[in-house]
C-alpha cells in the first residue's frame, strides 16, 4: 500500500531535473532508466485523463456518469501492468541475448541473479536514500551488511566460532607476505608444496621472513599434478604448512588434504572458495581473493582460527596484522565496502541455491561434461592427470598452436569469451566457477564438437 502510495505521490508530482535525486526518485531503491520514462509517460496521461472523463458530462448528456476515481484506478493498473509486463519481458531479453558466456579465469563471471539484484540496488540501497558505495563504513546500514555477509558465510561454510572472518583488501598477493609475517613468529620455519605460479611466488615472499622447506613440486612435469607427499619429510617445528587448494592456471586441486598434525595448515582457496564442501577445522588459515567465486575484485577474505593471531613478527605493520584487523571487526580502516556487500548477495545466492553441497554436485556435472568430452576427442587433449583435476579450471589444448588460434577466435565469435590459456601456459583454459551455468558448459562442449569434425 505504501509503494502505491509513494507510486502516485510521485506520478502527481512529475519528474523534474530540477531538485534533489530523492525528489527525483522518491521509490529509488527500485529505479531503472527505463522506468522514468514509464513513469513520465504515464503521468501524461493521468492529467490528461479528467479532461477525457469530462466530456461524458456534457448537457444533456444522458450518460450515467462513472466515478472518476473508479475510472482512473482501473485506468491506472492496466496501463502499469501492460507497462511493467513490456518492460520486463524486454528487459529480460536484452541482457540474456547481450551477455556472453565468459570462461574468464578472473576476474569471472558472476552470477546474473546477483548482478540485477545489485543493480536494482545500485542507486538507493533499501530505505538508506544512498547507494552502498557512499555509505559509511561506520554506518548502521553498512554494519548490517557486512554482519550479513558475515554470518551467511559462516552458515554456509559452517565455520566454528573460534575462527575468525576477515574482509581484507590487497588480493591474493598481500596473503603471501601476510602469512609469513603473522605465523612464523615461533620458530620462522614453514613447508610449502610448490604447485604452480601461486604457489611459487607465495615461497618466494615467505623467503624473506623466514626460513621454507618445500615439501614438493611438480614442477619438473610443468605442474601438471599435485606432487605426492611424504609426511615423514614435513618438518614438525615448522610454524605452519601451505598449501593452494587449486591451482587455477594449471588445472590441479587436491583432493585429499595432507596430514600435517599439530602444524597448522594453510589454504590458498582464491579459485575454489565455495566450490566444494570442506572441513574448515583441518585448517588453520583459508584465505581467498574475491575475483572467482565471491564478487568483484577488490576484498580478499581471510579466515583464520583465534589461537594464530598475536604472534606477528615486530617489523609487521599495523595494516597487515590479522589481530588488529580481526579487533576491528575488519574495520580497523575503511574496508572495501561495496565489494563486500556484493559477497553478501553472492552468499545469499548461494545459499538459494542449496548451498555448497549443492553447488559442488552442480560443479561436478559441469567438469565432467567437459571432461568427460577430452577424454573422448581425437583432437582435444585435456593436460591435467585424471586423479588432481579442478572442478573450476579445466586447460586442455590442441595439436597446434594454429589450432589453438583458430578455436580461440571462433569460439569467441560464438559469444565463448575468455577461453586463451595463461600466457605462461598456451593453448586454452575454460573457467568453469560457480557462476557459469550448466547450459554453458554444454554449449561449449557442442562447439567443440562441431569444430572436431570440421578440422580433423
Ligand atoms: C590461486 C591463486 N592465488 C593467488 C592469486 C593472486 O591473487 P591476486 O591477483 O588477488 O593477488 C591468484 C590469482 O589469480 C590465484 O589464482
Amino acid at each position: 500500500m505504501s509503494s502505491l502510495f509513494r507510486r502516485l505521490w510521485t506520478v502527481k508530482k512529475g519528474f523534474s531535473n530540477k531538485g534533489s535525486d530523492k525528489q527525483k526518485f522518491p521509490w529509488c531503491s527500485s529505479y531503472q532508466p527505463h522506468k522514468h520514462k514509464k513513469a513520465r509517460l504515464f503521468s501524461i496521461f493521468f492529467k490528461a485523463f479528467p479532461f477525457m472523463h469530462r466530456q461524458s458530462f456534457e448537457k444533456g448528456s444522458r450518460q450515467r456518469p462513472v466515478p472518476f476515481l473508479t475510472i482512473s484506478a482501473v485506468y491506472w493498473a492496466v496501463f502499469t501492468i501492460f507497462l511493467k509486463l513490456k518492460n520486463d519481458f524486454l528487459w529480460e531479453v536484452y541482457w540474456r541475448m547481450n551477455r556472453v558466456y565468459n570462461f574468464s579465469a578472473g576476474p569471472s563471471m558472476l552470477p546474473l541473479e546477483v548482478l540485477e539484484k545489485a543493480q536494482k540496488e545500485f542507486v538507493c540501497y533499501g530505505q538508506s536514500g544512498m547507494s552502498v558505495m557512499e555509505m559509511s563504513h561506520r554506518s548502521n546500514d553498512f554494519e548490517q551488511i557486512l554482519y550479513h555477509a558475515e554470518n551467511t558465510l559462516r552458515e554456509l561454510m559452517d565455520i566454528p566460532k573460534n575462527y575468525k572472518i576477515l574482509f581484507l583488501q590487497g588480493g591474493g598477493s598481500t596473503q603471501f607476505a601476510m602469512i609469513p609475517m603473522n605465523l612464523m613468529g615461533k620458530n620462522h620455519k614453514a613447508d610449502y608444496v610448490k604447485t604452480g605460479q601461486w604457489a611459487s611466488k607465495a615461497i618466494e615472499e615467505a623467503q624473506r621472513y623466514g626460513q621454507v622447506h618445500v615439501v614438493a613440486s611438480s614442477e619438473d612435469t610443468l605442474f601438471d599434478r599435485i606432487p605426492p607427499l611424504d609426511a615423514s619429510q614435513f618438518d614438525k617445528e615448522a610454524d605452519y604448512f601451505y598449501i593452494t587448494l587449486n591451482n587455477t592456471i594449471y588445472g590441479t586441486r587436491y583432493t585429499t588434504l595432507p596430514q600435517t598434525g599439530a602444524v597448522p595448515l594453510v589454504g590458498d582457496m582464491s579459485s575454489s572458495i565455495l566450490s566444494e564442501e570442506i572441513d574448515i577445522t583441518k585448517f588453520g588459515l583459508l584465505y581467498a581473493g574475491a575475483q572467482k567465486n565471491l564478487g568483484p575484485a577488490g576484498v580478499t577474505l581471510v579466515i583464520i582460527r583465534e589461537d594464530l593471531m598475536g604472534h606477528a613478527m615486530d617489523i609487521t605493520p599495523t595494516m597487515l596484522r590479522y589481530d588488529i584487523h580481526a579487533k576491528n571487526h575488519s574495520l580497523y580502516n575503511t574496508p572495501p565496502t561495496y565489494g563486500i556487500y556484493f559477497m553478501g548477495l553472492v552468499f545469499d545466492w548461494i545459499k538459494e541455491q542449496g548451498g555448497i553441497k549443492a553447488m559442488q554436485k552442480r560443479n561436478e556435472q559441469k567438469a565432467n561434461l567437459l571432461y568427460d568430452f577430452l577424454d573422448q576427442s581425437r583432437l582435444f587433449r585435456g593436460t591435467v592427470v585424471k586423479k588432481d583435476r579442478s572442478l573450476m579450471n579445466i586447460p586442455f589444448v590442441l595439436p597446434t598452436k594454429e589450432l589453438d588460434a583458430k578455436f580461440i577466435a571462433q569460439a569467441h565469435s560464438k559469444g565463448f569469451v575468455n577461453l586463451k590459456g595463461h600466457r605462461t601456459v598456451g593453448g586454452m583454459r575454460a573457467s568453469i566457477y560457480n557462476a557459469m551455468p550448466l547450459e554453458g558448459v554444454k554449449a561449449l562442449v557442442e562447439w567443440m564438437e562441431i569444430f572436431e569434425k570440421e578440422n580433423q
